[in-house]
Formats: structure tokens, sequence, C-alpha cells
């Protein structure tokens, strides 16, 4: 299967700026949508990218966003908001799409521990995108992260943020995950692209060690030279704090997420690892490359962080 151009579906985000970096020096067009095209500023100029604004929930409008496309990378994801139109019915539109247009590659993020007896919305949504993008005839690969880390990710840069307060009253302290590089995220989207091995396959990733949410502060505060008074919540105060930060501007966290957290999100912590069985990736462990974004040493981390605070 020869692949020269794909749509990045959720491309304008954190991980499709990653995927369309790599990509594009393969020398393969692509073609993002986004709602908009300020906050893709940076793919622009990209050279084989084309950035086009358009509603991708509208049949006509992925219509006209796969023409002349081999392969499609689905990345639209949401942690809070509506669940079903974005991690169901968006992949069934997806899925209608590449049928209506002749497209057979389907590349699909969904997230580690997604399924149908899950404990939160999110994971039971991702798990029924999941279904439907499997039981399609499409040649489908689906990806199932735990936290993902890298320059322009918003969950250690979050910790780092937070570990600026003197006191922090951390919700879900002991859940765990085992983040995976962002790069080695892209490395194996772009390498399945045209694999046939992974043809029809779904793939935990992972990186190369476990940590609780209390070490991912600690660690993000240490790297930025913060070490606030760390107070883990409870089950009861977790869910309180949630349900509370839910209703604040940003929502930081939901109560949904804190359902989410009840599930370790983790894959064997220290084993075999299927970035490296598969693509061939040795993991990227943490220490290697969060202190490089987190401690502003990359100057556009910076400027990510102004466009955020400034809603573009
Ligand atoms: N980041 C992680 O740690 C992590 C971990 C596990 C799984 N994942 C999954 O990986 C995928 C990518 O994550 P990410 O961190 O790159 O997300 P992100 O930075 O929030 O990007 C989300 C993308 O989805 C698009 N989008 C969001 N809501 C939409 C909606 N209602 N309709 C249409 N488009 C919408 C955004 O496009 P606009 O330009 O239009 O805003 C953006 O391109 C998601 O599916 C997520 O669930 C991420």
């Amino acid at each position: 299967m020869k692949i020269d151009n794909v749509c990045i579906i959720g491309g304008s985000g954190f991980v499709g700026k990653h995927i369309a970096n790599l990509l594009t020096t393969q020398e393969i067009g692509i073609r993002i949508p986004t709602r908009r095209r300020e906050r893709a500023k940076e793919l622009l100029v990209l050279p084989t990218a084309d950035v086009v604004e358009a509603n991708v929930h509208e049949d006509a409008e992925l219509d006209r966003l796969l023409v002349g496309m081999d392969a499609v990378i689905n990345l639209v994801g949401v942690l809070h908001g509506d669940f079903s139109a974005v991690h169901v019915e968006l992949p069934r539109k997806i899925v209608a799409a590449c049928n209506r247009n002749g497209i057979t590659r389907l590349l699909h993020m969904s997230a580690l521990n997604a399924g149908a007896d899950r404990p939160s919305a999110y994971l039971r949504s991702k798990g029924e995108g999941e279904k439907i993008v499997m039981t399609t005839g499409l040649t489908t690969t689906i990806f199932r992260p735990s936290v993902i880390f890298g320059p322009g990710d918003s969950s250690l840069s979050l910790f780092a943020r937070l570990a600026r307060l003197p006191v922090l009253l951390l919700a879900s302290p002991d859940a765990k995950f085992q983040p995976v590089f962002v790069e080695d995220v892209a490395r194996a989207f772009a390498a399945s692209l045209s694999a046939p091995h992974t043809f029809g396959q779904r793939y935990d990733l992972c990186g190369p060690e476990c940590y609780s949410l209390r070490q991912l502060v600690e660690y993000a505060g240490q790297v930025t030279g913060h070490n606030p008074a760390i107070i883990g919540l409870n089950n009861s105060l977790s869910y309180l704090e949630a349900s509370v930060m839910e209703f604040l501007p940003g929502k930081l966290m939901t109560r949904d997420n804190y359902h989410s957290m009840k599930v370790d999100s983790v894959c064997g912590c220290g084993g075999p690892n299927k970035l490296a069985e598969v693509w061939g990736i040795r993991p990227t462990a943490l220490e290697e490359v969060a202190p490089l974004y987190l401690a502003n040493r990359m100057p556009r981390e910076r400027y990510d962080r102004y466009r955020h605070r400034a809603g573009r």
C-alpha cells in the first residue's frame, strides 16, 4: 500500500502537530482540518501541509477533505464535553466518508484502558469508537496511549504550573501512569501507515516507566525549581475537588477524569514494550526530554503558553 497523501483529522492539536511534522519530513502530503485556522498557524509553514478550516462533523465537508487522500488519521478527542459526538459519532462519520471516497487505510487514536466496562464516560466512549472503526472493512490500526508527554503537552506542563503553588491539594495522588513520548507516538503512527503487520491491530502505547500522579507532579516541580507541599486527597475528597473544579474556567479536572484515574493507565511498567516490539522504537524516558521543555528552555513553549492564555 503506497501512501502519498494523508488527511489528519485532529491534526492541529498536540499530537497532530508532531505527526504532521514527521510526515512532512517524509514528503507525505498532509491535509489538516481545523475549526480555527488561527490555532494551527505553526502548521502553515510545513511544506507539504494544507490546513483547511472545516467542520468535520458534516459529511459534505469530510468528503471535500478526503479528495485525493490515500489514508486518514483520526486524532480528535476531548477530556470533557460531548464524548458521544466526538469519540463515537465522528469516527462513524469518518468511516462512512472513507468508504464513500474509496479510502481503505485508517489510523485511529483511542486511549489506554478504553472499553465498555470502564468507570468513566471518556473511556467507555473511546471503547465504542474502537469497535466502530474495527468493524468496518477498512484496514484500521488503533493506538491506545497512556498519558503523552512532550513539547506542547497539557499534562506535564500543567503539573509544572501547579507545582508553583506553595501547597497543592492533589486528587487521586496514587493514580498510575506510564507516560509515552509524543515523538515516539508520532513515529509509531508514521511507520504504521503502509506497514501490513500493523493492519487490523490495536496497540497499547507506553513509555519505559510507571509513576504515580504524585510522583509526576513532584518531578515537574523539581525540574522547574519548585517544591510545593503536596497533600494527597483520599477518594471522597478527590471526588469533591473534581466536582468543584469541573465548574471552574478551564476545567482542570472533572468527575469523569476522576473516574478515569480509577484504572491505572499503565502497560506492564518496565516489561516488554510495544514501541520496541512492533516498530523497533526505543521508548524515550521522561527524564531524557522533560527537562528540556518544562524548564522553558524551548522558547516555542513559552509562545504556546501565551497563545493558550490568549485563547488562540
Ligand atoms: N495527550 C494525551 O496525553 C493523550 C493520552 C491518551 C489519548 N490521547 C488521545 O490522542 C488524541 C490527540 O490528543 P491531543 O492531546 O493531541 O489533543 P488536543 O491537543 O486537544 O487536540 C485535539 C484535536 O481535536 C480537534 N477537536 C477537538 N474537539 C473537537 C470537536 N468537537 N470537533 C472537531 N475537532 C475537535 C482539535 O481541532 P481544532 O483545531 O478544531 O481545535 C485538535 O486538533 C485524542 O484523541 C486524545 O483523546 C491523548
